[in-house]
């Protein structure tokens, strides 16, 4: 079985006065889901933004909601974010100290689930967890700031990541990249093994349908 590969525009790097409109133009250039980046000011220094954003812009678009948690004990809000409108709910595996837990809590929501990881996080520790979730997300910078340059180190988890899943015959699982991929690297993360992809500044600085089109000539 072939898994797709998928653009999942990061709104971090939106402009917010704009930002009904941006959503609109990644729907125009034909893609399905929508990255939406939420910071604590704990589990990372920076505080992003929450429920009442996901809420109103829920209201507007049927994209896929990809809601990336970078909170500290995300356990504490999965009923939140599943009602604001979150379709997948990326946690961080080193936030919480139930990592079962948070897999059935989300699955009992109805929602996809994935697990995410630092750059410093081996992929040994996710592997427990494989045949329980629907995507891996691997941080290919430290998460907390959009527009950083990617870890290269971090491809070779992708990759080391896809044997692994393939060779136990999870061969349908979503292996997602996020931070620092541009249209110039982004070929990289596919020949790794990633097939989603998110870009925030790539994405949304400049021409949005013409940044697209030009990652989906790549992938
Ligand atoms: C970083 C976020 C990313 C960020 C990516 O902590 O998880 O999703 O928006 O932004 P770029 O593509 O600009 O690195
Ligand atoms: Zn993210």
């Amino acid at each position: 079985m072939s898994i797709k590969n998928i653009m999942s525009p990061s709104i971090l790097a939106a402009d917010f006065w704009r930002l009904g409109e941006q959503i609109a133009e990644v729907k125009k250039a034909g893609e399905e889901w929508l990255h939406i980046d939420v910071m604590d000011g704990m589990f990372v220094p920076s505080i992003s933004f929450g429920m009442p954003l996901i809420e109103s812009i829920r209201k507007q678009t049927d994209l896929f909601f990809d809601v990336h948690l970078m909170v500290q004990e995300p356990e504490r809000y999965f009923e939140e974010f599943a009602r604001c409108g979150a379709d997948l709910i990326d946690f961080h595996i080193e936030a919480t100290e139930d990592v079962d837990g948070c897999i059935e809590k989300i699955k009992s929501l109805g929602k996809k689930v994935g697990i995410a990881i630092k750059p410093d996080t081996p992929v040994s520790e996710v592997m427990p967890y494989l045949k329980k979730v629907d995507l891996v997300l691997v941080m290919t910078v430290e998460p907390g700031f959009g527009g950083q340059k990617l870890i290269p180190k971090c491809i070779d988890k992708v990759r080391e990541l896809r044997i692994v899943t393939d060779r136990i015959g999870l061969t349908d699982i979503n292996i997602e990249v996020d931070g620092g991929i541009t249209v110039d690297n982004v070929k990289e993360a596919t020949d790794a093994g990633a097939n989603v992809i998110v870009a925030g500044s790539a994405v949304f600085r400049g021409d949005i349908g013409e940044n697209l089109k030009n990652f989906n000539g790549k992938l």
